[in-house]
């Protein structure tokens, strides 16, 4: 009971002092976004990266970083190479506005967020309308022209970057919203939208995007329904399978698709736009999306929690469901060696300074009255504390701990690659029972020894595992690589997990398809691709290649 007690203090003295410090150097943690140009790209991401990554900086390290994408494939000589015929063509279905051939504006295009997949695209079309997207789909198909659609070009597996000199479409100019329901909650846009444009759009009006991502400030709402992402409050709002209620997509012949719906109930026939969530832009591009939206609720509170064990956090996630239910919107962890890396390279503080533990779990509620879910979230935290599952913890006091404790979840990837201080990073996107999923990144750590720094995050009410291996280089040679791959993909296939969770296939993984899906799926899987897109122009080389 004493200890109890304690605890129970050390825990409020911890939130308050923490809120101190934290307002008394507000100006320099709660400047949350930045916006940065780049021509007409407009890239904003929270935190530091556009102070450290303007322009021509970021051209310089895609150039140091990247390495040809294509240097695990063969061109598949069957695509034609872009001839002067071509270019005046497509000119003529976007207008000298959607046409791009610059080459600083090509290689950002070229290159991944992650700035380790880089094509060589000589052109970047950037159609007005779902009719224009039609027109280069049907010119292209006929002259066998391979094609990469793009969105905000965040994607973390190489999908959005041409592998050779395929011809990147990307969706930014079809940014429209084009109905909003009160009454339902269902919004109609263009596939164009960045998904943080359109979740203050939807603020204003009382409603939430039910998919929040770090990326939000530049993924687009095509490009998350085209990797099905997961993001932070799966474990509330569910999966963009579900969200989704219809979507306008272009097949590769130019054939404009209307599964438009925005029905909530609609049981005629083959949900067929199923097949084109998650489908990595291998079947067709998405031009519109209906998506079901929930209110967004007053009361939100936010819990960093130290464990010492990883049973610990397991136990917590039950009490959490027990206790919180309908309230509980996210439960996210991040291991001692990530946040370590983010506060010595991040400029972040400790939320709990004389917490040694090796495990940290960020636990938020959302709903409709504050003292309620407040005192849920104390009895909680009551609990867990008897119970010895948490040894230190602290609840944000104010918004502005909220969001200190959401960047320092997200700062591992989001600051620390663009500063240049997580070296190359080799990224593992897994969904592993939960019982297991920590043994793997212990695993992993002993067959690495010092050769490369093991750190692990995710979304563990999701049974999702963010494995980052920070390694000197890109260097699939290496014997640190070794140590790694096929490893993990095996462990994962061995524990029945899925080798993505929530990024998906893209270039980097088509080749482990197979770990996760059984040969009958596949093979039903290469059926369709050929029936939706006989000449295999979408996407090439990306998911089942
Ligand atoms: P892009 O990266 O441009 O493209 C991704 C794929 O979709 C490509 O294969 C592309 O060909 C295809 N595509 C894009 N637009 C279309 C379209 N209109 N029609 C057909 N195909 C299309 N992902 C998560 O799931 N959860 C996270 O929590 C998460 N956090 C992230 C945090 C950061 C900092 C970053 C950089 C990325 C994160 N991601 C996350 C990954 C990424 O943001 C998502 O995959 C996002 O959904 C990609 O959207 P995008 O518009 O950038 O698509
Ligand atoms: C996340 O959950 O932070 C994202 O999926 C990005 C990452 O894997 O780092
Ligand atoms: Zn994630």
């Amino acid at each position: 009971m004493n200890k109890r007690c304690t605890l129970l203090t050390r825990l409020s003295i911890r939130a308050r002092s923490t809120g101190d410090e934290e307002n008394s150097s507000s100006t320099t943690l709660d400047t949350s976004r930045y916006t940065f140009f780049f021509h007409e790209f407009s890239l904003s991401f929270q935190n530091l990266i556009a102070r450290v990554s303007p322009g021509k900086k970021w051209l310089e390290n895609c150039r140091a970083y990247s390495v040809p994408a294509s240097s695990k494939v063969v061109r598949d000589e069957r695509f034609a190479t872009l001839d002067d015929q071509d270019i005046k063509h497509f000119s003529g279905i976007v207008g000298s506005k959607g046409l791009v051939v610059d080459k600083d504006e090509l290689e950002v295009a070229n290159t991944d967020w992650m700035r380790k997949f880089k094509g060589s695209a000589q052109l970047l079309l950037r159609p007005q309308s779902s009719n224009q997207v039609a027109e280069i789909l049907k010119y292209s198909s006929s002259r066998r022209i391979a094609v990469v659609p793009q969105g905000g070009n965040t994607g973390l597996v190489g999908g959005s970057v041409p592998v050779f000199d395929e011809v990147i479409v990307n969706l930014g100019a079809m940014n429209s919203i084009i109905s909003f329901d009160e009454v339902s909650g269902i919004l109609i846009c263009e596939a164009g939208c960045i998904l943080e444009t359109l979740d203050k759009f939807l603020a204003d009006k009382g409603f939430m995007f039910p998919l929040d991502l770090g990326a939000k400030g530049s993924c687009q709402i095509g490009g998350n329904v085209s990797t099905n992402a997961g993001g932070l409050r799966l474990i509330r709002y569910g999966s963009l399978h579900g969200n989704i209620l219809g979507l306008e997509v272009v097949l590769s012949d130019g054939t404009i698709l209307d599964m438009l719906s925005s029905l909530r109930k609609d049981n005629t026939g083959y949900d067929l736009k199923q097949l084109f969530i998650g489908a990595e832009g291998t079947l067709g591009v998405v031009t519109k999306v209906a998506v079901l939206t929930p209110q967004k609720l007053p009361s939100v509170n936010v819990g960093f929690l130290a464990c010492t064990d990883y049973t610990s956090c397991q136990k917590m996630l039950l009490e959490a469901r027990k206790h919180l239910g309908e309230v509980l919107s996210a439960f996210e962890f991040i291991d001692s060696f990530a946040l370590d890396m983010v506060l010595k390279h991040s400029g972040h503080r400790h939320p709990l300074p004389d917490a040694k533990e090796k495990f940290y779990l960020l636990i938020e509620t959302t709903g409709s009255n504050q003292s309620h879910d407040k005192e849920k979230l104390d009895n909680f935290v009551e609990t867990v504390l008897t119970q010895g599952l948490v040894v230190d913890g602290t609840i944000a006091q104010d918004n502005t701990q909220i969001s200190n404790f959401w960047h320092i979840r997200e700062a591992w990837f989001l600051q620390l690659p663009p500063l240049g201080k997580a070296g190359a990073v080799y990224k593992y996107d897994l969904s592993i029972p939960i019982k297991d999923l920590y043994n793997l990144v212990e695993i992993l750590r002993e067959r690495l020894g010092g050769l490369a720094t093991v750190v692990a995050y995710g979304h563990l009410g999701d049974g999702n595992l963010h494995l980052n291996i920070s390694a000197p280089d890109y260097d699939e040679k290496a014997s640190f690589f070794f140590q790694i791959e096929p490893f993990v993909y095996e462990w994962t296939a061995a524990h029945k997990g899925s080798v993505s969770a929530e990024h998906g296939l893209g270039f980097m993984k088509a080749h482990a398809i197979h770990y996760s899906r059984s040969p009958e799926t596949v093979e039903l899987m290469r059926k369709m691709k050929a029936m939706l897109d006989p000449n295999g122009i979408l996407n090439p080389y990306k998911v089942i290649a």
